[in-house]
């Protein structure tokens, strides 16, 4: 069977067509994948450029349309991205610690291929080591960004114990608003040793890659890069919220309801999880609770019993792929009926 399904693929790629009546000619057509691949490297911390060229197999052939698929590994993803185009050009965002591995396949279609596609059996593949052979000192570990209640834009790192105590470290960030990387405008320090970096007030733009590079030099020569390339909508860690409030109705029930933190974070993608800490006759239980709202109102409660209660706020899905929860907010007491602040 899967021989079979070989011979029929191999079959199909030597294909016999027939020009219209006028250019009366049959011949068959060879698909090759293109000759040569280059990587151009533009400075901007992985996003490279590849290009590869037609083969010169069908450098003649005007009649059909050629188109390309390109296949690279994703090192953040970790799996093999597929892309076609009829350009011979396309850009991507690679690690540039980790191998980078391409592959090239032509496509021919329109009458040459009885209109499909046809792929070439085989493809140009290139693997480019990382640059710095010799480099084995990483710079840093642990490259972490925070943005602060969508107002202070912090990175931090831990200097790699086994970097050189006399190695200078340095921050660069490019996204393609910009023609050139950027160094960190104010290194944040630990000890006289840059550990970080305040972007506080830089432009960046929304769902856009953001690529961060912290590479180091030491007098035993340059330290291995660490790369880390992001969008900043992910990376907001709300402010603490404020206590929250609580009332007990009229049946004893208790309500509770809350503020957004101060500033630009929008409250409607704001996401809750509410603490309630129970301390009553029978011990003590802890139970959480998650809403959108800025309210909830729960059962009333017996006597003797205590409630305490604390909020922290995160971005929800429906805004950023991801968010860091707040600090959880001062705690608010009720017992038995009446309320008090603990
Ligand atoms: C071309 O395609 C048509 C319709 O799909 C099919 O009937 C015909 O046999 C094909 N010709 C060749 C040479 O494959
Ligand atoms: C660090 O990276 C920047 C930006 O790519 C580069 O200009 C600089 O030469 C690098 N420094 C070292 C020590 O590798």
């Amino acid at each position: 069977m899967l021989m079979a399904l070989k011979l029929a693929h191999r079959a199909s790629l030597m294909v016999l067509f027939l020009i219209s009546t006028d250019k009366l000619h049959c011949s068959s057509v060879q698909v090759d994948p293109p000759e040569e691949i280059k990587i151009i490297d533009p400075g901007h911390l992985g996003y490279l450029e590849i290009t590869w060229t037609l083969p010169s197999s069908l450098i003649n052939i005007q009649e059909c349309p050629i188109s390309y698929q390109l296949e690279y590994y994703n090192a953040y993803t970790k799996s093999w991205d597929v892309i076609q185009t009829p350009q011979r050009t396309f850009r991507a965002q690679f690690d540039l610690t980790k191998d980078i591995r391409v592959r090239a396949y032509t496509l021919l279609g329109g009458r040459c291929a009885n209109n499909t596609w046809i792929k070439s059996a085989n493809y140009k593949e290139l693997v480019q080591k990382p640059p710095g052979t010799g480099r084995h000192v990483n710079a840093v570990k642990e490259f972490r960004f925070v943005f602060y209640n969508l107002e202070q834009m912090i990175c931090n790192w831990n200097k790699d114990p086994n970097a050189p105590a006399s190695s200078q470290l340095h921050m660069y960030y490019w996204h393609n608003e910009l023609e050139k990387t950027e160094e960190c405008p104010q290194y944040l320090f630990t000890n006289e040793v840059r550990t970080g970096c305040n972007l506080t007030g830089k432009r960046f733009p929304d769902f856009t890659d953001v690529n961060f590079c912290v590479n180091g030099s030491s007098p035993e020569g340059p330290l291995k890069p660490t790369y880390a390339s992001l969008q900043i909508q992910n990376y907001v860690k709300p402010d603490r919220p404020d206590k929250l409030n609580l009332l007990t109705g009229r049946f004893g029930e208790i309500k509770l309801f809350w503020k957004k933190p101060d500033g630009k974070v929008p409250g409607h993608c704001l996401e809750w999880e509410v603490e309630r800490i129970r301390e009553g006759p029978h011990g003590k239980n802890e139970s959480r609770i998650f809403t959108m709202h800025t309210r909830l109102t729960l059962p009333a409660v017996g006597h003797k019993e205590r409630n305490c209660f604390t909020i922290r706020t995160r971005l929800h899905k429906y805004c950023a792929e991801g968010s860091f929860w707040s600090e959880w907010s001062p705690k608010t007491c009720h017992t038995g009926g009446s309320k008090y602040d603990g």
